[in-house]
């Protein structure tokens, strides 16, 4: 009878350790589409877009497919980058989304 309530006790306890470890937070750092923005095209687009908003003309059209190339393999010509190694076509997808986004909120 001893043997078997320390056995209870025991699993009581793994189960009690498993749950925790399962229970933690992820670690992995996940940004938001906003904090990637504000970090990689923030200097030369303003924090809140607004050299993209106020831009009178712009090189190519604002839609999905153009913005979404531009993000991509960047402009050679005006010296903006090309994020193909940087952002995953998830990240770029997101990306233009929000850009697309924000242009309509101004
Ligand atoms: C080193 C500066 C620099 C960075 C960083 C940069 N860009 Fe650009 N980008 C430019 C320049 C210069 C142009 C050309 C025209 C202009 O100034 O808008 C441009 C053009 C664009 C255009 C097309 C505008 C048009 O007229 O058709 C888009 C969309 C754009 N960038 C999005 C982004 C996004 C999104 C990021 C971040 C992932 C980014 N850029 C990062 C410099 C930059």
């Amino acid at each position: 009878m001893k043997n078997f309530r320390l056995i209870m006790m025991i699993s009581v306890l793994i189960i009690m350790l498993f749950s925790m470890v399962e229970c933690q937070p992820s670690k992995k750092i996940t940004q938001t589409t906003k904090e990637q923005y504000i970090e990689l095209c923030g200097a030369c687009h303003g924090r809140n877009l607004e050299y993209l908003k106020e831009k009178e003309k712009w090189m190519f059209e604002k839609k999905y497919d153009t913005i979404f190339k531009v993000i991509k393999k960047g402009i050679k010509s005006v010296k903006m980058p090309a994020y193909e190694n940087d952002l995953s076509d998830q990240e770029i997808q997101n990306m233009t989304n929000f850009i697309l986004k924000e242009l309509q909120q101004s």
